[in-house]
Formats: structure tokens, C-alpha cells, sequence
């Protein structure tokens, strides 16, 4: 989960990095409000989950409460590259002597840490890894050894930073790196790291990624944070009932066991639908669906009910591959889920075409043949169960 720079520099005072004192506010009143609460000049920052925001003019310097309620009033309800900003931070504008860049990292490709550091930090920095990356120091970081003073004085030291303000900018670091590993992070990153004119080191903007496969050993922190206002409906109530549910543009509601076999349906049902239209009608996959590997009759019952409650989805394509859990329990668990949906009043509507394969695939096609739904259909081959499901949502989108 990505944060908003307000949450990141929460967490910051929590680890007690130097950062400016803030306040959000989400209408020009309550901007000049907390622009008179923390007096001074302040700045009005755009929370928008997007780098770039100073350059799209949703970064401003307000001297006065008159100024910080009119840049408010330019600044909110601005798009930011495609996002609505809802919110600004008012936060104590620092004197500014040098920006400094600092991140913390997680390194896929080296199965590790990375920590970037330059002494030329600011709103150019993805110009600069471009056009000098000399310039942008790369630290790898040995997760298991972690950061202490003297891993932190190396990242200075390749960083660049200057010499008067290190053991502040060492102290920081090594702070920013309990807040990496405190929170589970994947991302710290402080763009600008500053050093006022008589040498404080402050952190005047943050962006942190939280790892969402550590959510449950933080909660608190996750569920404070999370914004939905974003995320689409269905894949909000999908999460609530643990399943792993994406939203795609389609009208082919897909719903199979396992990430690899799914992906692999999207491309054949994306294939098939294809050869049915060309003018930007060919039939789509509605979504990404993985019910996992021990499909119960309510997981399946669940996974439908949310495909089915996007109102683009003309057919679903069940796709199963019988593992541990054979396809005569998966079978079994799509007639009880078809029973459990119209004793809810939610009895399918939509044709439901079925491929069953694997471990006693021939038992569970025996089940659903018997239970004789009128609106599913068996299909054995992959291929054309894609076909005949975007064969029939091609039909219902007339
Ligand atoms: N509290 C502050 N006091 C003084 N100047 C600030 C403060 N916050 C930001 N600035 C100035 O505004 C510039 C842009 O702010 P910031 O880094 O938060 O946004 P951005 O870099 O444009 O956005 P993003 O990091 O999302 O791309 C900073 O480089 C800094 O010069
Ligand atoms: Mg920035």
C-alpha cells in the first residue's frame, strides 16, 4: 500500500526523524485554520498518491493564513496526473539551504535492500538518474546485517552529502531504516532531505510503500491508512472476503484455482474473443479471479457473487484444474453455491460455462451434468470453453 506524504511523515514522527510540523486539511477554511495554528509561513501540498506534484503546481508557498486558504482553494479538487486531489498538507515551511535525495528500497532483481542517496536532491531527481546516475549513488544493504551508524556513514559518504551536517544526516538514516524495517516497508523515500541555513537536517517529504503481505502484523497502521476511495467497489468488498479479485475492462467474468491457470485463461479468453469482433466489440475477460486451491462451496459462492455483481460481466468461464482438491468437490461446490445464491434471491442469470479437468474431472462433470442447471454449460477443452463464454457474452451484450 502506498501512502499519502501526510501518513508517511506520521510515521516519520513516530521514529522521531526531523520533519516539519503538519496539519491536513481538506477545505480552504480548515487550511487557513491550521495555516493560524502553526503560524509562520506555511506550505499547501497536494496529497495525491503520484510523484511530479511541485511541477504540477500543487506544491505552494503560502506566507500568510490569507494565502494558505487561496492556494487551498487552486489546489484541491486539481488532477494530478489523473488523481482528484481531496486533500492538502499545510506544513511549516523550512528555510531551505541544500536538498539532498534519500531512499530505502527493496531490490528485486538482487533478492535485497538498496539505499540511494545524492547530495543533489529536489524535483529533478528522475532526471538525474537518467541523464548523470554517477551522481545517484546505489547501496546495497545486507538484510540481515540491517543499517547501523557505520553502514549509515557509507551512505553519506557515496551520497556525497556535505561534510558540516553527516553525523546529523548518518543519526536520520539510521532512523528512517527503523522505520523501514518498524513498519515492514518495501519503500522510504525522502526527496528533499534538506539542510536549513544553520544546519538543521529535516525530512520535507515522504513517500513510504507498506508491504501488504505484512498487513496483519500491523493492523492498525494498515487500516487507519487505507484509502478505498480509489480502489473500485468490488475489489473492496473482494479483499474484505479474502479473495484475490482484480477488475479488468471486460465482459467474460473469469473465475479459476490457482494465479498461473487464471493469467492463463485471461490470455485465451482476451485470444478467443478476439476472433469475434474487431470494431472494439470482441468480448473481454471481466476480471481476475483466483479462488485458490480448496475451492469450498462458499468460496465458490463468494467468488461468484462478487463476478457476478459487476453488471458488465455477460457469462462466466469457470476454469478448473483438479488438484488436491478434485473437481468432483469443486463440482459439488458450484451446485451448492448455485443453491446458496437463489436461497439469497441472487439466482444466476447469466450462462456459467464450466471446464473441469484433472483429479476425477469425470466425476465432476457427472455431478453438473446431473444437477442440469439450466444456465450451465460444460465445455471440455479450455480452448472451447473460452469460445463458447465469449461466444455467449458477445450474445448478452446485445
Ligand atoms: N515544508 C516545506 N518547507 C519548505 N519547502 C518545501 C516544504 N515542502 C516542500 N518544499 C519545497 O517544495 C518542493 C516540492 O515538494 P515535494 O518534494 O513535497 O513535492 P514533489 O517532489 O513535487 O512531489 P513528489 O515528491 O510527489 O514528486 C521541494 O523540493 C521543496 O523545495
Ligand atoms: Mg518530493
Amino acid at each position: 500500500m502506498d501512502l499519502f506524504e501526510w501518513q508517511a511523515k506520521e510515521l516519520f514522527a513516530k521514529y522521531d526523524v526531523p520533519t516539519t510540523k503538519q496539519v491536513l486539511a481538506t477545505t480552504p477554511a480548515e487550511a487557513r485554520a491550521a495555516a493560524e495554528q502553526l503560524g509562520g509561513p506555511v506550505m499547501v501540498k497536494a496529497q495525491v498518491k503520484a510523484g511530479g506534484r511541485g511541477k504540477a503546481g500543487g506544491v505552494k508557498y503560502a506566507a500568510t493564513p490569507d494565502d494558505a486558504e487561496k492556494h487551498a482553494h487552486a489546489i484541491l479538487g486539481m488532477e494530478i496526473k489523473g488523481l482528484t486531489v481531496h486533500a492538502v498538507l499545510v506544513s511549516v515551511a523550512a528555510d531551505i539551504g541544500e536538498e539532498y535525495y534519500f531512499s530505502f528500497l527493496l531490490d528485486r532483481a538482487n533478492r535485497s535492500y538498496l539505499s540511494m542517496c545524492s547530495a543533489e536532491g529536489g524535483m529533478e531527481i528522475e532526471q538525474l538518474a537518467v541523464e548523470r546516475p554517477e551522481a545517484l549513488a546505489r547501496i546495497p544493504i545486507d538484510p540481515v546485517a540491517g543499517v547501523d551508524e557505520a553502514k549509515a556513514q557509507e551512505i553519506v559518504d557515496k551520497g556525497r552529502l556535505p561534510e558540516a551536517i553527516r553525523d546529523q544526516a548518518i543519526n536520520v538514516i539510521v532512523k528512517l531504516w527503523d522505520v523501514f524495517t518498524g513498519e515492514e516497508a518495501t519503500l522510504v523515500e525522502v526527496n528533499p532531505l534538506v539542510q536549513t541555513p544553520d544546519g538543521t537536517v529535516l525530512a520535507l517529504d515522504g513517500k513510504v510503500t507498506l508491504d501488504d503481505n505484512a498487513d496483519f502484523r500491523h493492523k492498525d497502521v494498515h487500516d487507519s491508512y487505507r484509502d478505498n476511495s480509489a480502489t473500485d467497489p468490488i475489489e473492496v468488498r473482494a479483499k474484505e472476503k479474502g479473495l484475490n479479485y482484480v477488475k479488468l475492462e471486460g465482459s467474460v467474468g473469469i473465475i479459476g484455482n490457482g494465479a498461473g491457470l487464471v493469467m492463463s485463461t485471461l490470455d485465451v479468453v482476451a485470444y478467443a474473443g478476439a476472433a469475434l469482433g474487431t470494431n472494439g466489440d470482441a468480448p473481454k475477460p471481466a476480471n481476475f479471479l483466483d479462488i485458490g486451491g480448496g475451492a469450498s462451496a462458499e468460496v465458490m459462492a463468494n467468488g461468484l457473487e462478487i463476478v457476478l455483481s459487476d453488471p458488465a460481466v455477460k457469462s462466466v468461464f469457470v476454469n478448473v484444474f483438479g488438484g488436491i482438491t478434485a473437481c468432483d468437490a469443486v463440482a459439488n461446490g458450484i451446485v451448492s453455491a448455485l443453491a446458496l445464491l437463489e436461497t439469497k434471491g441472487e439466482a444466476l442469470t447469466r450462462p456459467l460455462v464450466v471446464r473441469l479437468d484433472g483429479n476425477n474431472a469425470e466425476e465432476g462433470r457427472r455431478i453438473l451434468t446431473e444437477a442440469a442447471h439450466p444456465l450451465v454449460e460444460q465445455v471440455d477443452t479450455m480452448d472451447g470453453a473460452a469460445r463458447l463464454a465469449a461466444e455467449l457474452a458477445k450474445a448478452g451484450a446485445k
